[in-house]
Parts: C-alpha cells; sequence; structure tokens
C-alpha cells in the first residue's frame, strides 16, 4: 500500500517538476519519440530495413505502454505536437466506409494519384480474418488495438506488424498473398515490382506489369519517397477507436467518412453477397421481417456505429478538428468532380489533372459541369435504382431500425409502395454538413 503511494505521488510530483521546466518537457518528449521512432518520416533515405527489423514483439510492447502511461504520454505528445511538425507537410487521408458503398470509386480519387500518393486498399482484411472468431463476430478487444495501432504503422510505411497477420507468413519480407495488392497502384509500380518466380502463383497480381510476388521492403521505400499517404478501409466500425492516430504527431491525418443510403446498401449486399444475405432474400420474397432476428440487429447495429462516427466527426472534438469530412455517396456519384475536388481541399492537396482525367473518362461527370438537367437527372436515377430491387417491407424495416442514421445523411422516408417506386421523388435531400 505504502509503496503505491510513494510511486503515485513520486509521479505526481515528475510530472508537476516536468509542466514547469519547458527544457525538461522538450527533451523527455523528444527522447519519447524518438525511441518509438524507428525512422524519422522525414529522412526518406534511410534504408528502411531498419524500419522493418522491429518487428511484433516490440510493437506489442509499445502498445502495452500506450495504455499503462496514456495520459501522461498523451501530454508529452500534445506537447511535441505544439514544437514540432513532424510530418512536415505530408498528409495522411483515411477513408473509412463500409461494404457496398461506392468506397473502392471513391479510393481511386486518390489511388490514381500515384505519383505522390502511396495507396493501400483494405489493409485490414488481413487482420479481420485473423482476429474473426468461430462464433462468425471479430474479437474487438483485439481488434480496437490492433486495427488503429496497425495504421498508425503503415502510415509511417512500416509493414512489420501487418506482416504478422498474412498468411502463409512472408519469408524475408516477401509476400505473394497481399490481399487485392493490384488495387494499389502504388503496389505495382516498376520500383516495387520485384521479377516473376517460377512456381509461385501471385492471387491479386498486378494487371499493368507481371510482377513477382511483393518485396515489402521495396514497398517501404517507395512509401517513404511519396509524398502523401492514403488508406481505404470499410472495417472499423467506430470512428473513436482511431484516435490513436489522430494523436500521433508524424501524422497529419484526415478522416473522410463516406455514407450511403442503408436501404441502398441492404440492397445492394442483398445481390452481392446472396450466400450470407439468404435470410433478407427469402423475407423480401415471402413472408415478414422478424424485427427481433438477429440479422436486423446486425442491420441495426451497423447503421449505429455509422451514425455515431458521424455525430462524433460533426461534433468536432479538439482531436478531430479541421480532420473530420462526411460525404455522401450520392453525392460522389452525382457530382464526382465536384466531391472530389472538395475532398482534395479538404486534404490539402493540389487537385490533378490526372485525377481530374480519371474521372471524366469514368464517369458522366464531363456532362455534370455543362449543367444540362436530363443528364444530372438520368445520374440521380442511377444512383436510386436501388428502389426498383427491393419489396417495400424490407424499406419499412430499414426505415425503422436506421431511421435516425437516415434522418442525420438527410435520406427521405418512404411512406408507401407507390412513393418507393415514383421517379418523380428523389429520396436524397440537398444536405450541407455542418459542424455541430
Ligand atoms: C523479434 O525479434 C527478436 C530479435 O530480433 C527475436 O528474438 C524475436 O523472436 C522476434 N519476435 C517475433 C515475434 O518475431
Ligand atoms: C493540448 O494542448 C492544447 C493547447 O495548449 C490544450 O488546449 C489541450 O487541452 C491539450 N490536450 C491534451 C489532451 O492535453
Ligand atoms: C480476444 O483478444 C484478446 C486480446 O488479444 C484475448 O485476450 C482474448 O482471449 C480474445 N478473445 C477471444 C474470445 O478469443
Ligand atoms: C527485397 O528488396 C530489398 C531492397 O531492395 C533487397 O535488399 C532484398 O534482397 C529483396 N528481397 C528479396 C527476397 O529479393
Amino acid at each position: 500500500m505504502r509503496i503505491k503511494y510513494t510511486i503515485s505521488i513520486v509521479f505526481f510530483v515528475a510530472l508537476v517538476i516536468i509542466e514547469k521546466e519547458n527544457n525538461i518537457i522538450s527533451r523527455v518528449s523528444d527522447k519519447l519519440t524518438l525511441r518509438q521512432t524507428p525512422l524519422p518520416p522525414l529522412e526518406p533515405m534511410v534504408s528502411s530495413r531498419g524500419l522493418l527489423k522491429h518487428n511484433g514483439s516490440y510493437a506489442v510492447l509499445g502498445g502495452q505502454l500506450d495504455l499503462s502511461f496514456a495520459p501522461a504520454k498523451r501530454r508529452l505528445e500534445n506537447h511535441t505536437q505544439r514544437r514540432l511538425v513532424r510530418s512536415g507537410g505530408r498528409k495522411h487521408i483515411l477513408l473509412l466506409s463500409t461494404t457496398r458503398s461506392g468506397s473502392s470509386f471513391m479510393g481511386e480519387f486518390f489511388n490514381q494519384q500515384s505519383d505522390n500518393m502511396f495507396y493501400l486498399f483494405e489493409p485490414l482484411w488481413h487482420v479481420e480474418k485473423m482476429l474473426t472468431l468461430e462464433t462468425g463476430g471479430v474479437n474487438a478487444t483485439a481488434a480496437n488495438w490492433v486495427y488503429p495501432e496497425l495504421l498508425r504503422q503503415l502510415f509511417l510505411c512500416d509493414f512489420s506488424l501487418l506482416e504478422r497477420f498474412i498468411e502463409p507468413a512472408p519469408v524475408a519480407h516477401v509476400t505473394a498473398d497481399l490481399f487485392r495488392r493490384s488495387s494499389s497502384s502504388s503496389l505495382c509500380e516498376k520500383s516495387v515490382c520485384s521479377p516473376t518466380v517460377k512456381g509461385v502463383f501471385e492471387h491479386h497480381s498486378c494487371k499493368n506489369r507481371r510482377c513477382g510476388p511483393l518485396n515489402l521492403t521495396l514497398a517501404s521505400e517507395s512509401c517513404l519517397q511519396k509524398e502523401h499517404r492514403a488508406i481505404k478501409l470499410v472495417r472499423v466500425r467506430q470512428l473513436q477507436t482511431l484516435r490513436l492516430l489522430a494523436e500521433e504527431p508524424r501524422l497529419d491525418i484526415r478522416f473522410i467518412q463516406l455514407v450511403r443510403d442503408p436501404r441502398a446498401v441492404l440492397a445492394s449486399r442483398m445481390v452481392a453477397f446472396a450466400a450470407k444475405y439468404k435470410n433478407w432474400k427469402r423475407w423480401a420474397e415471402e413472408g415478414d421481417v422478424p424485427i427481433d432476428d438477429v440479422e436486423v440487429s446486425k442491420l441495426k447495429g451497423n447503421c449505429n456505429n455509422f451514425r455515431m462516427s458521424a455525430e462524433l466527426g460533426l461534433k468536432q472534438p479538439a482531436w478531430l478538428r479541421r480532420r473530420y469530412m462526411l460525404v455522401r455517396y450520392e453525392d460522389i456519384a452525382r457530382f464526382p468532380l465536384q466531391k472530389a475536388a472538395e475532398m482534395y481541399s479538404f486534404a490539402g492537396i493540389p487537385f490533378t489533372p490526372q485525377v481530374k482525367a480519371w474521372i471524366l473518362s469514368n464517369t458522366q461527370a464531363s456532362k455534370e459541369t455543362s449543367g444540362i438537367y436530363s443528364t444530372q437527372k438520368k445520374s440521380s436515377e442511377q444512383v436510386e435504382k436501388w428502389r426498383f430491387n427491393v419489396p417495400f417491407k424490407i424499406v419499412q424495416v430499414v426505415q425503422k431500425v436506421c431511421g435516425s442514421t437516415l434522418k442525420l445523411f438527410g435520406y427521405k422516408f418512404v411512406s408507401s409502395e407507390e412513393m418507393l417506386t415514383d421517379k418523380s421523388i428523389s429520396l436524397i435531400e440537398d444536405k450541407v454538413f455542418n459542424f455541430m
């Protein structure tokens, strides 16, 4: 008992002294940062092998430290943040969404700018796979620690923690099994493209050139050279769990949350994931939806998570100030150029002709700018096509369990079968998301 008190008092006194002595604090915080920093990101010339030598046990230790000394560490970091801008103008963009919400399309807005952007597509896929329990759910305790920590390391171009989740385990930092490597132009660049190896089959091989298994040391080196970094995710449920990223002084993070009408998401999933959504399909075809079914409460949980993340973002707590943007898929689909430009402006990165050209050739945007009413109407119709693919009773269930989510994001409720399929009524309200 006495020892405990003594330790607390000593710790408290130490903090007081540290607070008073600015010199000490800067030295302490620099040491702390250095110890945690395998490589200062401002020196991209240093070989990334130094970075990779810190393996999982180091990372795990770092995580435990995080927990036990969180308040003191946060103070030091806060101080560090004010004294040293370590990101050096580099921006780190996290695109957050759920499946079937158009996140791959939005990701392309950043993937297309490959000359100064390092882009990763769903790196958490490997982690989710390993943390999936027998019940089918994900071990949330483990995920809540691993997800933010892994993202922090990836934004710093360190792949060592990710390596521990790739199966089979990479050999000498080389793997043929990185999920959707081909969706990241950064991982298919010439500098990251090793010669092919006879007899080794790559599941997600590059489309633009023939590459052998991915050498993560090369990927890390390429990442360090890029001006900005972006990661796209559909696997994080709560923005709150990513606070660590906003507080990491070496990152200048921007969260962009993409949302879509939950009724449209469900309609799309029923087609795309037919096996997983077979109950919904059955309910759509016959009988009533059992409102207390586990599938329905899952839907409700998803809606709530997304709404709560958005509410947090729009409330702008100090750690999220100027770091959060909410975007609706329906707006991106209808006004891709305008929305992409807004996202770049929010991120603080110049919008390049390269990205603009991609959007123009992959969407109807060329007509968007000329303001032809019929074209705009046509793309709206495309976005709302789901209304003809899902019965009214399913829509009613979604409205019932996701009502506050619909309201927050500006999606109009339908009150009848006729209204659902009435093309003259759009269910997308014009909405500007003001911070609350
Ligand atoms: C981490 O590296 C140390 C020494 O470099 C080694 O002893 C240890 O087994 C490694 N741990 C893992 C999990 O790879
Ligand atoms: C960080 O410093 C700012 C400015 O002094 C202060 O307002 C804020 O409360 C501090 N945050 C934490 C977590 O200590
Ligand atoms: C979830 O992960 C934690 C931390 O790694 C572990 O202690 C716990 O046993 C796991 N829970 C289950 C049900 O596997
Ligand atoms: C991966 O790239 C690094 C850096 O160029 C190189 O040293 C290493 O030998 C490569 N690994 C393999 C297995 O080719």
